[in-house]
């Protein structure tokens, strides 16, 4: 499947990975959710824990995301070179997940300070998973050292 700037379908066939405790339900693909369930359990072995923040979102939930932060007064151009225009998000095809760990903030370049982050960049790619943006990524997307996108 194609990367970054190209549409991308919204996957159909979805499993649920996690679910918070105020009934946030989280779900991939079913092969990203198999890659996932074994490298969650393979890293909790280690003593690492890591959670999911973001995995599939449909492009209507993308549409809403932009639609709120522009209601919030962001200029459209900040809030392209976070979010992904509608339609283009890998989180549509539910191979994408964003991965948070205590005592950091969520979604945030802090994240890479993280023993989960050096964590995934030593073994994420065994289970499939790659770092979708990093710094000075060909897609103008900010660095996002918590988005991983199962490519199989
Ligand atoms: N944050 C990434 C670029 C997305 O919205 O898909
Ligand atoms: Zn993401």
């Amino acid at each position: 499947m194609e990367r970054g700037l190209v549409l991308q379908p919204e996957a159909k066939d979805l499993v649920l990975i996690a679910a918070d405790e105020d009934g946030r339900e989280y779900h991939l693909e079913p092969h990203a959710a198999g890659a996932w369930f074994k490298m969650h359990e393979t890293a909790k072995a280690q003593g690492i824990d890591f959670f999911v923040v973001s995995a599939f979102r449909s492009v209507d939930r993308q549409v809403e995301i932009i639609q709120r932060k522009k209601l919030s007064g962001l200029p459209l151009e900040q809030i392209l070179a976070v979010s992904a225009i509608p339609g283009y998000s890998e989180h549509h095809t539910g191979r994408a997940i964003d991965i948070g760990t205590e005592n950091c903030a969520l979604l945030e370049e802090a994240f890479e300070q993280t023993e989960s982050f050096q964590w995934l960049v030593q073994y994420a790619k065994q289970f499939g998973f790659i770092m979708s943006f990093p710094r000075n990524n060909i897609y103008g997307y900010q660095y996002e050292p918590w988005h991983w996108y199962y490519q199989g």
